[in-house]
């Protein structure tokens, strides 16, 4: 299985996006998050920063969509350039038709579920899907602790994938450390977000390579 390590931005300084960024350049994908102060009680930045990140590294960009109204917006995201973007579940009424709408821009489509929401509908749609992201902690800030129950979803998400052989990235995002990264690997996920887990340590591409070796020993 391959791993990839998205480090997320979240935990980076936000006036020093450039800097910060050449500090990740081990990293697969950055990871984005897209806060609007009302689907999640914390507020980030909007299209204009996303553009204007895509200008100034050649990583892939994954967009973590935490707005209410991912419908309207998650297309604009899309046509920025990102790799992949990723909305909530629970914030939209037509998951396989926002999909199509992101797919159609060129980008990955992902679809996020929160820790206490079920993966059924996704699950009963995952060709629609190039992403399945399984929060481990509830979306709005780093620095929390991984919840534990949220790996049974990983698992669950890792059968359906396998058994439909579908290629689906299992992504996992809250709370992941070097600490935990190899036990998550063991539940099937392949795509680890971290932001403090990357952020804290002094040299973050060496952290980045020390969870891509703890994940792929965990997935073994
Ligand atoms: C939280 C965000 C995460 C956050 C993870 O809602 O979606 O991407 O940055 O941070 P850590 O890895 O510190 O839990
Ligand atoms: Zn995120």
């Amino acid at each position: 299985m391959t791993v990839r390590i998205h480090p997320s931005i979240l935990s980076a300084d936000f006036v020093n996006f450039e800097r910060e960024f050449e500090t990740i350049s081990a990293s697969d994908s950055i990871h984005v998050d897209v806060m609007d102060g009302h689907f999640v009680p914390n507020l980030t930045f909007g299209l204009p920063m996303v553009k204007r990140m895509q200008q100034i590294t050649t990583v892939p960009l994954d967009v973590h969509l935490m707005i209410s109204n991912p419908d309207d917006f998650a297309q604009a995201y899309a046509d920025t350039g990102a790799a992949s973007v990723t909305f909530h579940a629970e914030a939209t009424a037509d998951m396989v038709a926002l999909a199509k709408k992101i797919r159609s821009s060129g980008a990955k489509a992902g679809v996020a579920v929160k820790p206490n929401t079920r993966l059924d509908e996704v699950l009963e749609n995952l060709s629609e899907f190039d992403l399945v992201l399984v929060m481990t902690v509830e979306p709005g800030f780093g620095g929390q602790r991984l919840i534990d129950s949220c790996l049974d979803k990983v698992q669950e998400a890792r059968s359906e994938i396998d058994r439909t052989g579908l290629s689906v990235l299992l992504q996992v995002d809250g709370g992941i450390d070097a600490s935990n990264i190899g036990r998550v690997a063991s539940h099937g996920a392949d795509t680890f977000v971290a932001g403090s887990g990357v952020f804290s340590a002094a040299d973050r591409n060496a952290q980045i390579s020390i969870l891509r070796d703890a994940a792929r020993a965990g997935a073994m």
